[in-house]
């Protein structure tokens, strides 16, 4: 079984990938930590909240974490996600409780007193994850591996090049990046192919089970500019696909690549720069490659079996 701490910006696919994760029979999730991106961080909280309820989850601790990134202002996605994070699907206020500590804090007891290491599974700007690697160094120990959905070996979606997730907070993913800690990218090139066509989301909107016509409602609002630029008209499953990664990477293509973040301000802040290349040759006279932190990227998935996994 996966332990699992994820740190979330609930969010429609957020809500899909929390869905996923605490419905999987090998995922054990121990805590979810919020950070601001999508949403507010007090949205994020409300909303994965009201999730829990949804899957009449066992008691989850959840925390508000950052209120905004490391050095950006906040720039909310509310285009994207609805204004509250959730799309146009309404659920009643839940009357579970946050925790009263910081995610931070939460984590670092988490990971403290776990007797064995716990993977993350961050589905957001990683300005938590930053924030703790920075203040609990010795935290790195217990986790057995960061996998994350942000960045792109291809195309951006925030801008032409980056990614919403570290493009959001570059200076935290930077930080993640070169931890130490081994890394998962599930990336754009991938999180682009997995969807499933509108029919199916009709069907499942007109389901009389609760959790189906929530879940029918998220896909139904799911990336509407985004949809017309992917191949037909496929409603992501988003950040789901990224748990779907925890359990079935064998459904993927991944392979290692240094990756590298573009800090500098200017059109491609937020990149990340995914050195594809065979050889790796001359670092000092081409680039500095060889000291990058080499991160295992997901390039593709069997989107159908990653879908019937999904269900
Ligand atoms: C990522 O950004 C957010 O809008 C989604 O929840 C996903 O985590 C995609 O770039
Ligand atoms: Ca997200």
């Amino acid at each position: 079984k996966h332990s699992v701490i994820m740190d979330v910006d609930t969010g429609i696919d957020d809500a899909m990938a929390i869905m996923f994760a605490v419905k999987h029979p090998d995922i054990d999730v121990k805590a979810i930590s919020c950070v601001c991106g999508n949403v507010s961080v007090d949205n994020v909280v409300k909303n994965t909240l009201k999730i829990l309820d949804v899957l009449n989850a066992p008691t989850i601790p959840v925390a508000a974490g950052a209120v905004r990134p490391l050095i950006e202002e906040a720039r909310s996605a509310a285009h994207v996600h609805g204004a509250g994070g959730l799309g146009d699907v309404n659920l009643p206020a839940s009357s579970r409780q946050g925790q009263p500590i910081h995610a931070v804090e939460m984590m670092r007891h988490m990971l403290t007193e776990s007797l064995t290491p716990i993977t993350i599974v961050a589905l957001a700007p990683m300005t938590n994850l930053a924030l703790l690697l920075r203040t609990y160094p010795e935290c790195a120990a217990k986790i057995e591996r960061i996998l994350f959905m942000g960045g792109s070996a291809s195309v951006g979606n925030a801008t032409a090049v980056a990614e919403f997730n570290v493009w959001h907070d570059p200076e935290a993913a930077h930080i993640v990046l070169n931890s130490g800690v081994p890394l998962t990218m599930y990336g754009l090139d991938v999180f682009n192919t997995v969807g499933l066509d509108a029919e199916r989301v009709r069907v499942l909107a007109a389901s009389d089970k609760h959790i189906a016509q929530v879940l029918g409602g998220l896909l139904s609002f799911q990336f509407p500019g985004e949809e017309e630029a992917q191949e037909s008209s496929r409603r992501l499953i988003g950040d789901a696909g990224a748990v779907c990664a925890l359990v079935a990477g064998d459904l993927m293509v991944r392979e290692s690549f240094p990756v590298q973040v573009q800090l500098a301000q200017g059109a491609n802040r937020g990149q990340t720069i995914v050195d594809r290349r065979v050889h790796i040759g001359e670092d000092t006279i081409h680039g500095t490659a060889s000291a990058w932190p080499v991160v295992e990227v997901v390039l593709s998935a069997d989107v159908d079996k990653v879908l019937e996994l999904f269900f």
